[in-house]
């Protein structure tokens, strides 16, 4: 990975934790919620999407902590996608970013709850950012919400359970990803770009972007359910395999599931060059997303 492209990662890990945990901790809730909610969100996880939102942010001029409460907003909701996505009635997995998941340390109806909180709290979080004018909070909330919900990820993980113990077609499995993993990096795109001050043009040349982003990052989650090292990924491989998922590697092969995530990559970066961004950052990402073992 370039040296750039570690600094800039690092330094957002930093900035986003403090946020996350200042959010957090400044609440007044029931101990064991709390609890639960910190512990997900302290166990780590490489905070890709809120190092994509600065990314786009500043790849359009942005300066400052404008982009920050929102980046921890967007976290926040993965992270509870996460504890859900861990559930006995949906993935069953044991082990995330290193630690038990959120229901093994507590139990599920814990793990429910502090999802629920994670959610609702993220758009609190932006409803609250003094950083922020009235119409950018608007549009930000409902860009997250619209990302998030029943049209956006949520879609993305029924139509995956569905999806199950089925032969799906290149089709169907480009709509699950794009919808549970693509829409919350477009988000991250798209919020950093608006914040940024991109034009209407450069923003839709950011969507299709953001589109072939998504498909890069869950082929890459695929093929390490398959071929990633644990310890490095924090959570076990053969989760897909267990159950019956619908996978790239699965319908095309190992070989055929790296040519295709090459063929998106292209694309991607196609899509980024006519989007007029002011630095390398997106690009060094992309080939991030694409290659990354962890
Ligand atoms: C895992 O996301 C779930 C997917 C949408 C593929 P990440 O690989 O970003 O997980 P963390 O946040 O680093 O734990
Ligand atoms: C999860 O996809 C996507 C969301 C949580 C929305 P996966 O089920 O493939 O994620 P991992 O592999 O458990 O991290
Ligand atoms: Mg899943
Ligand atoms: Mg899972
Ligand atoms: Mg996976």
């Amino acid at each position: 990975m370039p040296k750039a492209l570690q600094n800039f990662l690092t330094e957002t890990q930093t900035s986003i934790n403090q946020e996350l945990i200042r959010q957090i901790e400044q609440l007044d809730l029931p101990e064991r919620l709390k609890a639960s909610m910190l512990y997900s969100v302290k166990a780590g996880g490489k905070r890709l999407r809120p190092a994509l939102m600065i990314a786009s942010f500043q790849s359009y001029g942005g300066e400052g902590d404008k982009a920050l409460s929102t980046a921890a907003a967007l976290e926040m909701i993965h992270t509870y996608s996460l504890i859900h996505d861990d559930l006995p009635a949906m993935d069953d997995d044991h082990y995330r970013r290193g630690m038990p998941t959120n229901h093994k340390q507590f139990d599920e109806a814990t793990a429910i709850l502090a999802g629920d909180g994670l959610l609702t709290y993220s758009f609190e979080i932006i409803a609250k950012d003094e950083l922020l004018s009235d119409s950018q909070k608007v549009k930000l909330i409902g860009m997250l919400s619209g990302a998030a919900g029943p049209k956006g990820m949520v879609a993305g993980q029924i139509l995956d359970m569905m999806a199950e113990n089925k032969e799906s077609t290149l089709g169907e499995l480009e709509t699950i990803h794009t919808l549970k993993t693509g829409q919350l990096l477009k988000f991250a795109v798209a919020a950093g770009a608006f914040l940024g001050g991109a034009t209407d043009y450069q923003l839709e040349a950011l969507h299709k972007f953001a589109y072939y982003l998504g498909l890069i990052f869950q082929v890459q989650d695929d093929i390490l359910d398959i071929d990633g090292n644990p310890e490095l990924i924090g959570k076990p491989i053969g989760s897909d395999a267990t159950n019956f998922k619908s996978t790239f590697p699965k319908l095309l092969g190992m070989e055929g599931a790296i040519d295709q995530k090459n063929s998106y990559m292209d694309k991607a970066k196609e899509a980024l060059a006519d989007a007029e961004v002011h630095s390398s950052i997106l690009f060094e990402i992309t080939e991030h997303f694409g290659n990354r073992d962890y």
